[in-house]
């Protein structure tokens, strides 16, 4: 049980609290978990001076288990791949309580490779993702660029992930909180100093970054730049899917949306500040002309820098805090905040409602950085 003594349900509008769930932080997991738990009858606070412009604000919305398979994240991968397949179901029924569209595509995503070392690099991470079972298969030149006419002919080849699907973060996050809100949640836009401020009989706190100084929890800031360009004219962009790309050994990636824009991204830095630095502009936007050359002729509409909620292993932090009774986690989703939306706001929905936290949650649990926790701060 969360909160000891009688069981979470049986307590629900029965206890002193103010509200059933306080959830700390207004980014796509923040409102997609108070839409979920507003939606099974729960009073739902989202306490955010200025929900949606965190990581969500600059997220690209790859939703990409197979493409962002990386070596020794077997149990992320296996979670990113679990959420990836609600996302379709997910998708539907938020455009539906929402009433409105989301960019969600299913076009796939193509994994080319520029050089010969660009394509030893990506051919070395597609067999270790077919080892895993995952779907990609190998393209030739040829047929990568019959699939996507605006590659360069320069590209050596690739593959493709055909479930691999995107959607527009900014969009999702404004059709969560219209979900959660018609579903009865309310925003409080203040920031929260202390979780012993809220009276709720659950706090979840899915604020990023923030959850290091409100928790302990060893979250640390992982820096992205990340640019959007727009197809001249206001037509759409000359491509289709989503392309993630090795470029003279710069990895990139171009996600291009329904409008006519194509985001073109992201560095990972080690880094808390937020500037957005001519080199990393330069290097983003030569590795995605390399790759697809009308590019040169878009517009360059912005260029932000954001802060991924990074931990000691990469891997998010679902689950009841330790010492801290009624307190969950709902943090750390570093790049994969986005695709790992729908199962983050489930399974912390289910574990609210029951008490019980859900066994795919085991290798992300807290407890798992109880003996290193420190006060971590993002910048
Ligand atoms: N999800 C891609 C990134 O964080 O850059």
């Amino acid at each position: 049980m969360l909160t000891g003594g009688p069981s979470y349900t049986e307590s629900v509008n029965r206890g002193p609290f103010l509200t059933d769930v306080a959830v700390v932080g207004g980014g796509a997991v923040g409102w997609a978990v108070a839409w979920r738990c507003a939606a099974r009858g729960l009073r739902v606070t989202v306490h955010d001076p200025a929900p949606g412009s965190g990581a969500s604000h600059v997220a690209a919305g790859m939703l990409a288990p197979v493409a962002e398979a990386y070596f020794g994240e077997r149990e992320l991968t296996g979670l990113l791949a679990a959420s990836a397949a609600r996302w379709p179901a997910f998708a539907a029924e938020l455009a539906e309580a929402a009433g409105t569209g989301i960019g969600y595509r299913t076009d796939g995503t193509l994994v080319v490779g520029l050089t010969g070392d660009d394509l030893a690099e990506a051919r070395r991470l597609w067999s270790y993702q077919r080892e895993l079972g995952l779907p990609i298969d190998p393209l030739r030149p040829s047929e990568l660029r019959e699939r996507e006419p605006a590659l360069t002919p320069r590209v050596r080849g690739g593959a493709v992930a055909p479930g691999d699907h995107q959607v527009d973060p900014r969009r999702l996050v404004a059709a969560l909180r219209t979900a959660a809100e018609r579903a009865g949640a309310t925003l409080v836009a203040r920031p929260v100093a202390r979780l012993s401020d809220l009276d709720a009989r659950v706090t979840v706190v899915a604020a990023g970054c923030g959850a290091a100084a409100l928790t302990g929890l060893p979250v640390r800031p992982v820096k992205g730049q990340i640019l959007r360009l727009r197809a001249p004219g206001g037509g759409p962009p000359g491509l289709r899917h989503v392309i993630r790309g090795y470029a003279d050994g710069e990895p990139v990636y171009l996600v291009p949306r329904d409008g006519g824009e194509v985001v073109v991204g992201a560095t990972v830095e080690e880094r808390a500040d937020t500037e957005v630095t001519a080199g990393a502009v330069l290097r983003l936007l030569r590795a995605a002309v390399d790759l697809v050359p009308e590019l040169a002729e878009y517009d360059l509409v912005e260029a932000t820098a954001g802060l991924r909620p990074g931990t000691p292993d990469n891997a998010p932090v679902i689950g009841p805090l330790p010492g801290r009774p009624g307190v969950v986690a709902a943090t750390g989703h570093h790049r994969h905040g986005i695709v790992l939306t729908p199962i983050t706001a489930d399974l912390v929905a289910d574990l609210v409602v029951t008490g019980e936290a859900d066994p795919l949650l085991a290798p992300f649990t807290p407890a798992r950085f109880a003996a290193t926790a420190r006060a971590a701060h993002c910048g």
